[in-house]
Formats: structure tokens, sequence, C-alpha cells
């Protein structure tokens, strides 16, 4: 699949043809990876990260290593020229003279589809405040297909910060573009799905703030972490923490096929013992997001 010319920015930014396309690359370099490990040689990908990342950082970081190409970039935007006052402007213009692809994480939203109109190469949002997620999307549809064999006619649980987590906004937007899903919002009152998301949805959606009695039926069961850097007050972050765990005890209530997702890092929202539990998939799930953008990347190069 080619998509040279163009950005991703938003989680429906790809056609549902597109998405299938990137989920079938994925799982075909997932089981050859071989056969893909020196189709970015001579390429160089640009990883600007203005906030704290594990997974997105380094899975980009490892799949273009994986796929034969380089990586040139900063975590900390405190050891770039950032420092000495440059504009995130002239900063995005330079970086686009260095590399092929640019994937940028920043704590504004809308940043990168601000920068986007800056640059030619494909500039990659790798999560923009609380607003949108859209690589990790790409990893969430990629493990629902793995696991479910469908991406439609799904009952999918979001448990959390609704209000603040961007991988539930960007997810539940891609899944509404499917048939027959239907939504379950599990959140303490003040942490919401919002409103300008939840009006816009075509699907049914459910609100609840009960974990236990909302599992049963659930075919995937999305938790979240409390996003504490988004909350205005430490007192404020403090009243809601840990309004969820879903501990191994509680599985009883749920189905034997159900997935339980999270796009991690987790505090304290799933206890350990969940993690022996076949239905526990988050690790299989960051795994899933390194393919995902090895997929990516070789669309956005037109490489295949
Ligand atoms: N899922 C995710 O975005 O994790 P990181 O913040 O570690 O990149």
């Amino acid at each position: 699949m080619h998509l040279e010319g163009r950005h991703l920015l938003n989680s429906t930014d790809f056609s549902i043809e597109e998405l299938f396309s990137l989920i079938h690359l994925a799982q075909e370099i997932a089981e050859n990876p071989t056969d893909y490990s020196q189709t970015c040689r001579g390429k160089v990908m640009a990883s600007l990260f203005y906030e704290p990342s594990t997974r997105t950082r380094l899975s980009f970081d490892a799949a273009m290593k994986r796929l034969g190409g380089s990586v040139i970039g900063f975590s900390d935007p405190d050891i770039s020229s950032h420092s000495k006052g440059e504009s995130i402007e002239d900063t995005i213009r330079t970086v686009e003279c260095y590399s092929d692809i640019i994937v940028m994480r920043h704590p504004e939203p809308f940043k990168p589809h601000k920068l986007s109109t800056l640059i030619s190469n494909p500039l990659v949002n790798a999560g923009d405040g609380p607003n949108q997620h859209p690589t990790q999307t790409l990893a969430d549809l990629f493990t629902i297909f793995m696991y479910k064999k469908k991406l439609s006619n799904l009952k999918i649980g979001f448990c959390g910060d609704l209000k603040y987590g961007r991988t539930v906004h960007s997810l539940i937007k891609a899944m509404d573009r499917y048939e027959d899903n239907s939504f379950v919002c599990i959140s303490p009152d003040n942490l919401k799905l919002p409103e300008e998301i939840s009006k816009n949805l075509a699907s049914q959606l459910i609100e609840s703030n009960q974990l236990e009695e909302s599992m049963k039926d659930l075919d995937v069961l999305y938790m979240t972490r409390t996003q504490k850097e988004r909350f205005p007050s430490v007192q404020e972050y403090e009243r809601c923490k840990g309004s969820y765990i879903l501990s191994h005890e509680k599985l009883r209530f749920a189905k034997e096929d159900v997935i339980i997702m999270h796009p991690l890092p987790r505090v304290d929202e799933i206890h350990e013992s969940v993690d022996r539990d076949k239905r526990a998939v988050y690790f299989q799930q960051a795994k899933a997001g390194m393919y995902m953008r090895m997929a990516l990347i070789l669309s956005f190069l037109g490489i295949q």
C-alpha cells in the first residue's frame, strides 16, 4: 500500500480499505520479519518527543531499525535547540531536511496538525495532548483483529479516564466506522467521554459507573490509566485515581473469550494477577504496535 504525500494526524484519516491493507501488511511482517529486514536501508526516521513515552517512541525506533533504516531525534526537547529559544516551526522545517518521515508527540492538542502544513514529508501524530493517538489505534485495531478475526459486531467496554484518555478518543471514533459495534463507557461522572465525541458517534453507546455489572457481555474490555498529567490540580487527580481496579477475581463476571486490552502504561488499574489470564492481551498489543508501525513506515515511504 502507498501512503506517500500523506500525514497521519487523526485515527480516521485512513479509509477502511487502507486500514485492512495495513493490518494485512503488519501480519505479513510479523510472520516473515527477515523478508523486510533491509527494506528501509538508507532511509531515516526522525522521532521528536516533547512528552515522555516508552512504547510509542521505542516501538517506532525498533520498527525502523528492524526495517534496516536509521533513527534520529530526541526524547526530551531540552537537549535540542528548543532550550535556546528555537520555535518548533523552525525545528520541524530543519528536521525535514535530514529525514524521510517524522514522528512527533506533543502535549498541545492539534500541534502536529498545524505543523503538518509546513512540510511535505509524512508527519505522524504520536499523541497530541488529550486529543488523539492514531498509531495506538492502529495497534489496537490490529490486536482486536488478531483475536476476534473481525472489527464489526463487537461490544467494547472502555473503562477509566475517558475524558483525558487520547487512546480512547481515537479508538472509539475508529471503531464507530464498522457495522454493528456498540460501546459501554465506564467512568466516574467527572471523567466521562467528552460530549463532542459521544454526540457524533453513530453506534449505540451506554454510559455506566459500574465495572463489574458492565463486564458480562463485552467482547473487548479496554482499560485505561487516570491521566495524572492532564489534571488541573493534584488534589483533583487524587480524588479520581483508583476508581476502577480490575482484579483476577472480578474477571469471573466476564465472558470466556473477552480480550482485556490496555494501551499501557498502567498504574494500578489492572492488578498483576490478571496478567496470567489468557484473556489479558496488553503485552501482545504492545508488540502488535511495533509490527503495525513497521507497516506504516513502509507504506508512507512507498516501499513494498
Ligand atoms: N501507549 C502509549 O502511548 O505508551 P507510551 O506513552 O509509553 O508511548
